[in-house]
């Protein structure tokens, strides 16, 4: 049932009352930066508060029980379950954090890429707030605050390595340089590997959200009985494709009765097979380029299968191997703070006009070179 409670002016009310009730930010400066971050681009809402000291304050509230019984993301639910959740969980951050609103020297917002309801309703709330408080915000790529996501973890990688972005939207192999200087050096031509997990994990009637479903799935899977071809692997170039998985698993699962085996045994082979391409990939960017270190991020890198592997080539080759915690690799709010410290130490920020970008190639970002 959707909630008409909430009409969008209620968003505007709140912030009204916001910026009547919140003393604003004093003029002296700051001894020290503290950044929120705001995180709306799909289904989480992440909250986090980044400092000098680092990460001292990070919520969630995911949305996946809202969506669950539509199999999939709803966007106008989602925009409007962000809108709820957003001023409660940055009082929750402030508190956690030990600090008030008017500590706060930044705030750093997902612009995009996104669904774009989702996205205003967390670039609205920053904006609005940072006008209210008297401080500068920044709107943060998501891909971005997911490459860098392995600086929030004490091992943290240093420039350059190589990131595999793995998401629900995105199948990236990146060089990175610098914070702002990413040469893409492939993507999947069709489907994401995350889109590829959900789909297959559909066909087969599998929970939702479909990644995580069935990777639990092929853990009772046999992998010696159905064997799936590694797309795109037999020729050069560091290009994805993982449509035609998909369609493999639907083909399979046709010619065979889909008992909870025979869903264990394909999740498996299909699990096999994109975990096997990501890494045949990994190792040819690194082998190009040069670079020893890789760093995996976005979603579908929580994979323990593909992390295990992942583990392994570290073992096996002179490779250093950077993977976030798992929370840290599914869309959170401390890598937006992050990210967000990171521009907004170099002198960036963004004018007061309300922005969302739904679609924005990472390769367009600015350098950021403190
Ligand atoms: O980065 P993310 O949280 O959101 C996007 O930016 O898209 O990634 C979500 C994607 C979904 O497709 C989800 O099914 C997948 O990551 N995912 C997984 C796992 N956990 C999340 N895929 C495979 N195995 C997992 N354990
Ligand atoms: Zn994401």
């Amino acid at each position: 049932m959707v909630d008409n409670s909430l009409q969008p002016s209620t968003l505007v009310h709140i912030l009204i009352r916001l910026m009547h009730t919140e003393k604003s930010a004093p003029s002296k400066q700051p001894t020290q930066q503290f950044v929120l971050g705001i995180e709306t681009s799909c289904d989480e809402t992440g909250i986090a508060i980044y400092s000098d000291k680092g990460l001292i304050a990070d919520t969630l509230y995911s949305q996946v029980e809202l969506h669950a019984e539509y199999g999939g993301v709803v966007p106008e639910l989602a925009s409007r379950d962000h809108v709820r959740k957003i001023l409660p969980l940055v009082r929750e951050c402030l508190n956690e954090a030990k600090i008030q609103a008017s500590d706060l020297t930044g705030i750093a917002y997902t612009k995009g890429p996104g669904l774009v309801g989702a996205l205003l309703a967390g670039s609205s709330v920053a904006r609005s707030l940072a006008y209210a408080w008297g401080i500068p915000s920044i709107g943060v790529h998501h891909m971005e605050g997911h490459l860098l996501a392995p600086m929030l973890e004490e091992d943290a990688p240093t420039f350059p390595f190589i990131a595999l972005l793995v998401s629900g939207g995105h199948t990236q192999l990146i060089q990175v340089d610098a914070i702002g200087c990413y040469t893409l050096l492939g993507e999947s031509l069709d489907d994401a590997a995350g889109e590829a997990f959900d789909k297959t994990a559909k066909l087969l009637g599998l929970d939702y959200p479909g990644g995580p479903a069935l990777a639990r799935c092929a853990e009772k899977g046999d992998p010696q009985r159905f064997t799936f071809p590694r797309p795109m692997t037999n020729r050069p170039g560091l290009d994805f494709s993982f449509s035609g998985l998909k369609t493999f698993a639907l083909t399979t699962s046709q010619a065979n009765t889909l008992n909870s085996q025979t869903r264990a045994d394909i999740s498996r082979a299909f699990e096999d097979a994109v975990v096997d391409t990501l890494l045949i990939k990994c190792r040819r960017a690194l082998e190009q380029t040069g670079l020893s270190r890789l760093v995996i991020a976005g979603g579908v890198s929580a994979n323990k299968q593909l992390r295990a592997s992942l583990a392994e080539l570290a073992k096996k080759q002179a490779v250093e191997v950077f993977c976030p915690r798992p929370s840290f690799c599914t869309d959170n709010g401390a890598m937006i703070a992050y990210a967000g410290y990171q521009r907004l130490m170099a002198g960036e920020s963004d004018p007061l006009c309300v922005q969302a970008k739904p679609r924005w190639p990472l390769t367009n970002l600015n350098a950021s070179l403190p």
